[in-house]
């Protein structure tokens, strides 16, 4: 029996954050609102009514905090740029003080020889694109592009690995059909129509990348498929599995990955919209060869017909409000998954990385995966002595890391893992109270203290292996 799991030698160990839910200085070098900060100011939208103004401060910080990644032995991180910092109002030219410090940032990260991937859109629209009508109208997909080309030219000789979205599932329906994300609409055909604009912006964004980027960058998107899983093998529970599965997976993999919406997920959501928004080309625009898939992945999903109750949308894990993020599905419940559970009431399930990066290399076949997210929140609190012990940390990424490297073993062409997070930070509607940093942070002072997890990692890293 072996003692440990060996990583491919070229491995990329890890760590991901994303810009609003770090940087702070929301209103400097002429940033100006995006719909986080416009929706994190707005009363009733996020735990305590926290914002993202100071955040952790990573916007005056970043040297210390790639000082930090180095210490750790990380030799890849995941961040987002602020489209609020680049292109404030997300039209005209580009704002050379925001293209700046995301220069500074790459070349201290390049100098401590770790590589950055660079994410173009974690959720942060410029507030003026989403008064024009926000990713329902198609306009913002070209506005996208223009910013993306904007990025590639300022950093396009310094980054290799573009991320164009960070997923859009959330964006799309958290953010217009459940409203639980900014900017809190709650309109499922609105909902249908902004993902379907965000394919299209991928699609046209890749293309902008192609045209201002060297040769050897890679291009890729994040998506959180999510692991569906039916209560049982009744037609009912199956036909709730596969309708979800279209709206969770489908409505993203068809157009990037095949160049085509499933057929089923057009006629299940009839009674929601008629898609005519659809153009002509847009399919063949969002279906771009691309380099490499992200994946981030937390917990799986299990849902049943809803006559089997216990169980309502509100059990989907994402967040609490009157209106599904499913457009169409009221008749499907959804189930706590068996098992311990993460702070966010998420329940750990390392099977479902494994089944979910299969499934990926059989979709996208030949091309290289990313975890780009996988992590958990836990009620962290330094001790007496200062230190932070987060033990089920350390058990949540010693399974989910076994699981990768089991889908390695099974044929599975997986080049890194990137951690969510690097450091504690604001996550979203749930304010600061949930922690997901193996660096935590006091919020008071902003000193950084690496976690036991911490540690552990960056001795897993420097191994390359997992222990058994
Ligand atoms: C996915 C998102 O990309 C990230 O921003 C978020 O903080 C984590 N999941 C945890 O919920």
């Amino acid at each position: 029996m072996p003692e440990s799991l060996t990583f491919p030698a070229d491995f990329l160990w890890g760590a991901a954050t994303s810009a609003y839910q770090i940087e702070g200085a929301v209103r400097e070098d002429g940033r100006t609102p995006s719909i986080w900060d416009t929706f994190s100011h707005t009363p009733g939208r996020t735990a305590d009514g926290d914002t993202g103004d100071v955040a952790v401060e990573h916007y005056h910080r970043y040297r210390d905090d790639v000082a930090l990644m180095a210490d750790l032995g990380l030799n890849a991180y995941r961040f987002s740029v602020s489209w609020s910092r680049v292109q404030p109002t997300g039209r005209g030219p580009a704002v050379q003080r925001g293209l700046d410090f995301y220069r500074r940032l790459v070349d201290e990260l390049l100098g401590k020889g770790i590589k950055p991937a660079l994410t173009l859109y974690h959720w942060d629209l410029p507030q003026e694109l989403e008064d024009a009508g926000g990713w329902p109208a198609r306009e913002t997909a070209y506005r996208f592009a223009e910013y993306a080309g904007f990025v590639a030219e300022a950093l396009g000789d310094r980054v290799e690995s573009w991320i164009t979205l960070n997923e859009p599932w959330c964006s799309a329906f958290l953010g217009y059909g459940s409203g639980v994300h900014a900017p809190g609409r709650t309109d499922p055909a609105a909902a249908l129509q902004a993902a379907h604009h965000l394919n299209l912006a991928h699609g046209l964004g890749t293309q902008a990348l192609r045209a201002a980027l060297p040769a050897r960058a890679r291009v890729a998107v994040s998506l959180n498929s999510s692991v569906v899983r039916a209560v049982s093998e009744s037609p009912a529970d199956l036909d709730a599995r596969r309708r979800i599965d279209n709206l969770a997976n489908g409505v993203f993999h068809g157009p990037m990955l095949h160049g085509a919406y499933p057929a089923d997920l057009l006629t299940d959501t009839a009674r929601v919209t008629d898609w005519s928004f659809v153009q002509d080309g847009d399919l063949a625009a969002a279906h771009q060869p691309l380099d490499a898939l992200g994946l981030n992945y937390y917990t799986p999903a299990l849902v049943s017909a809803a006559h089997d109750e216990p169980g309502s949308p509100r059990a989907d894990g994402h967040g609490a409000s009157e209106h599904s993020p499913w457009p169409g599905s009221d008749d499907v419940a959804f189930h706590q998954t068996p098992g311990d559970r993460t702070e966010m009431g998420w329940t750990i399930d390392p099977t479902g990385l494994h089944e979910l990066i299969m499934r990926y290399s059989r979709e996208a076949p030949g091309l290289p995966l990313y975890v780009t997210e996988n992590g958990a929140a836990y009620d962290d609190k330094p001790d007496a002595e200062g230190r932070v012990h987060d033990p089920e940390r350390i058990a949540y990424l010693h399974g989910h890391l076994a699981a990768v490297r089991r889908a390695i073993t099974d044929g599975a062409d997986v080049r890194g893992y990137y951690l969510w997070s690097l450091m504690d930070n604001f996550e979203w509607s749930y304010g600061y109270g949930k922690r997901f940093g193996a660096v935590y942070v006091d919020y008071e002072t902003q000193a950084r203290v690496p976690k036991s997890s911490a540690h552990w990692y960056a001795a897993v890293a420097a191994a390359g292996e997992l222990p058994l």
